[in-house]
């Protein structure tokens, strides 16, 4: 992972919380942590969630897969605790923690079922894990072209590993063991062209499109810069499912 990567994923949560409206703040509120729980934050980047886990009193577990991103988050947080560790097997000891979380994860791994297992396995009962994961089946963006604002949204939700696993939380969860406590989706709104471009990929992701046949090349540069005309406001959006389940008292 790349000072170009890490700085991305920084824009990437600040864009996606202004656009949310917090919803971090949301998944925090949800998972109801108090002083003293040991709280791992799986896949957990440079960081950026780990201050406020330890601001909440938790004695805080980062787990990532990537040096990088393990280097940049002990350097940020050095009040938390940070692994290097896959979350398909996740370096925690069983029934150690009284909470874990992911937030824009499961969307990208192999096994998510897998990595809930191993979660499961992490939790004390009555330990409550928190999921927040994007559906990109949801992914809009309002354009007088409509036929190419769905191929684009299609392609780019093709372009994910587990596209529309936001919708799916709550069922894995419950197989997975767990007793669901809340289920919330939350609108990602995007303004401002500039930001939707960085975080969607508009261009990039509708290039690639067209380099594989699935947009017209004068099509897409229409829709595009149609999208970019600074006369008609910009919109796109998508929904971000938060999902909060406890590892039952005798699971
Ligand atoms: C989109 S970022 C989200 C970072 C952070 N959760 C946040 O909200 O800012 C996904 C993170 O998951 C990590 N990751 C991907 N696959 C992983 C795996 N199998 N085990 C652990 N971490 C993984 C990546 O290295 C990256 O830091």
């Amino acid at each position: 992972m790349t000072a170009d990567q890490i700085a991305y994923m920084d824009i990437a949560a600040k864009a996606a919380v202004a656009a949310a409206g917090d919803y971090k703040q949301r998944l925090l509120a949800a998972m109801d942590i108090r002083p003293g729980h040991v709280v791992v934050d799986i896949g957990c980047g440079p960081g950026i969630d780990l201050r406020s886990l330890l601001a909440a009193g938790a004695e805080v577990v980062g787990v990532d897969r990537d040096p990088a991103m393990v280097a940049e988050a002990r350097r940020r947080a050095p009040g938390a605790d940070v692994r290097r560790g896959d979350a398909h097997a996740l370096p925690v000891a069983d029934a150690s923690a009284d909470r874990a979380r992911t937030d824009r994860v499961l969307q990208h791994l192999a096994q998510p079922d897998a990595v809930l297992a191993e979660i499961f396995r992490a939790l004390r009962p009555g330990g409550v894990v928190g999921l927040a994961e994007p559906d990109w089946d949801t992914l809009t963006v309002a354009a007088d072209d409509v036929e190419t604002s769905r191929g684009f949204a299609r392609f780019t939700a093709g372009r994910v590993r587990n596209p529309t696993i936001g919708r799916e939380l709550a069922r894995m969860t419950v197989r997975a063991g767990f007793e669901l406590r809340s289920v919330e989706a939350v609108p990602v709104v995007f303004r401002d062209f500039e930001i939707a471009d960085r975080i969607l990929g508009l261009s990039r992701n509708s290039a690639r499109a067209v380099e594989a046949a699935q947009l017209r090349e004068d099509v897409a540069t229409s829709w595009l810069s149609g999208l970019a005309d600074p006369r008609d406001p910009f919109l796109a959006s998508f929904l971000c499912y938060l999902v909060t389940a406890e590892r039952p008292a005798r699971g």
